[in-house]
Order: C-alpha cells, then sequence, then structure tokens
C-alpha cells in the first residue's frame, strides 16, 4: 500500500522531488471513491484503510499514552472512507471532523459512520491546500496518506507543499500535535518539510524492511508540535 512515485532526483543538497502522477490528482480520488462508494453500496465493505489497521492503531496508542482528553478537537485531513475517525470515535474521541475533496470519500466517510451508528463526527468537502474559516483552532491534526497524495501533484508539486504547510498553521492550534504517517519520505525529508512552524517530539515505530543487507522503514510516522 503506498502511494508510490518515481523519484528522478535524490542528490544531496537538491530538494527531494517525485515524478508526477496520477495518484496526486482530484480527478484520481474522485474516481477512486466513486467506485469505493458503489462497492460498499453493494456489499457494505468500507474498502482500502491505507497503511492498514496498525497505523491507526499506532496514532490511537500514541494519543492515549499522551492523554490526550476526549474532548479535543481532532481533524483528519483527507479522511478517505473515514474508518480512523470510526476509531477515533469507538475509543472515546468526542469532537472528530474529517474532511477531504472528493465528495465521493465524504459520502463514504457518513456512510461507514452511519453503519457503525455513530452520529456525531462533522464532515466536510474541503479542500485541505484552500479551507474554509470553519477549519481552524484544531488541537490535533491527523494525516495519513494525504501529504504524500499532495506531493505527488502534477501541478507544481513543490509550491503545493508550502501551501500545505502554511495550510496546516492556520487550522492547527499554537502547540497543538500534527501526526503524519507517509510512505513517500523519510523521517529527514519529513523534518526539513515541516521545520518552519513546527517541532518533532517522537517517532512512532513503523515495521521494518530489510533489503539488500539494509534496514529501513517503508512508512514514516512522526508527531510534530506547532511551535508558540
Ligand atoms: C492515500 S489516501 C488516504 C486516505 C485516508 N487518510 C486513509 O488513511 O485511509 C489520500 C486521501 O487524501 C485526499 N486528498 C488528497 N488531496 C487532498 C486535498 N488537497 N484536500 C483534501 N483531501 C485531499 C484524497 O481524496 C484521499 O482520500
Amino acid at each position: 500500500m503506498s502511494v508510490a512515485g518515481e523519484r528522478p532526483c535524490d542528490s544531496p543538497g537538491l530538494e527531494p522531488e517525485f515524478g508526477p502522477s496520477a495518484l496526486g490528482t482530484k480527478k484520481h480520488w474522485d474516481a477512486v471513491y466513486e467506485r469505493e462508494l458503489q462497492i460498499f453500496q453493494e456489499n457494505g465493505d468500507a474498502g482500502e484503510v491505507w497503511f492498514g489497521e496498525e497505523s491507526m492503531i499506532r496514532l490511537i496508542r500514541w494519543m492515549e499514552r499522551q492523554k490526550i482528553p476526549l474532548d479535543s478537537s481532532v481533524v483528519d485531513v483527507g479522511t478517505g472512507n473515514g474508518v480512523l475517525l470510526v476509531e477515533l470515535a469507538k475509543c472515546g474521541y468526542t469532537n472528530l471532523t474529517g474532511i477531504d475533496y472528493s465528495p465521493s470519500a465524504i459520502q463514504l466517510s457518513q456512510n461507514v459512520i452511519e453503519k457503525e451508528g455513530l452520529s456525531n463526527i462533522k464532515l466536510q468537502v474541503e479542500d485541505f491546500l484552500s479551507p474554509s474559516d470553519e477549519l481552524s483552532g484544531f488541537q490535533i491534526c491527523i494525516d495519513k496518506g494525504t501529504f504524500d497524495a499532495i506531493s505527488l501533484n502534477p501541478d507544481n508539486a513543490a509550491e503545493k507543499r508550502r501551501q500545505y504547510v502554511r495550510c496546516l498553521c492556520t487550522v492547527l492550534k499554537m502547540e497543538g500535535y500534527f501526526l503524519i504517517t507517509s510512505c513517500n519520505w523519510t523521517k529527514e525529508e519529513l523534518l526539513n518539510e515541516f521545520r518552519e512552524g513546527f517541532e518533532i517530539l517522537e517517532e512512532l515505530p513503523t515495521p521494518k524492511l530489510c533489503f539488500g543487507g539494509r534496514i529501513g522503514s517503508s512508512v514514516t510516522a512522526l508527531v510534530f508540535q506547532r511551535k508558540k
């Protein structure tokens, strides 16, 4: 499960870039979630959870260890099928919002949430790169695979990534937490992307792969805090 694009240039000193990919476009995600919505309507299957179940458990365990109050405002950026919101609600979190720029993803999330008998989760169709005024003051912002997708945008991805950091600063409260899970960026690269305005608090352990005698992670999960 990866939002993989080509990496034509990884040379030291140069900005890492991925090749443009359909996975960076709204058209792609609209088509994905229209299909997933249809499948849900046929057989009730919520569809793919990016990075697997353990990626949700990892985030929720961190929130529990930190004793994040259950009424903290949490936004899931690019929520997809909304399954992470369902898991958070089942663990007792009561102030949850999911956004996605794909209306079909939001419709699917709505259906998945209703099927679970949950009702007080807010869902909004929003492009995170131009958030509405409503989308502000969150204590926790979670991104699982969305920054990866935005990084693959065929239209000036570098500017889109900078825009993402600016928008994150408007959406997240001072000293709020930003939890990101990525399969396209290493820890060092993410530290560089979020160096302005954010400091790293923790790297969450992810499964390690061994290939050609080298050990590495296929997934990076970091917790940042927005600086005062
Ligand atoms: C790789 S999927 C991850 C979905 C979900 N977070 C998960 O972990 O299963 C990326 C998601 O980001 C959404 N997305 C991409 N760019 C976005 C943007 N600019 N604003 C809001 N959502 C976006 C896509 O529609 C898709 O649902």
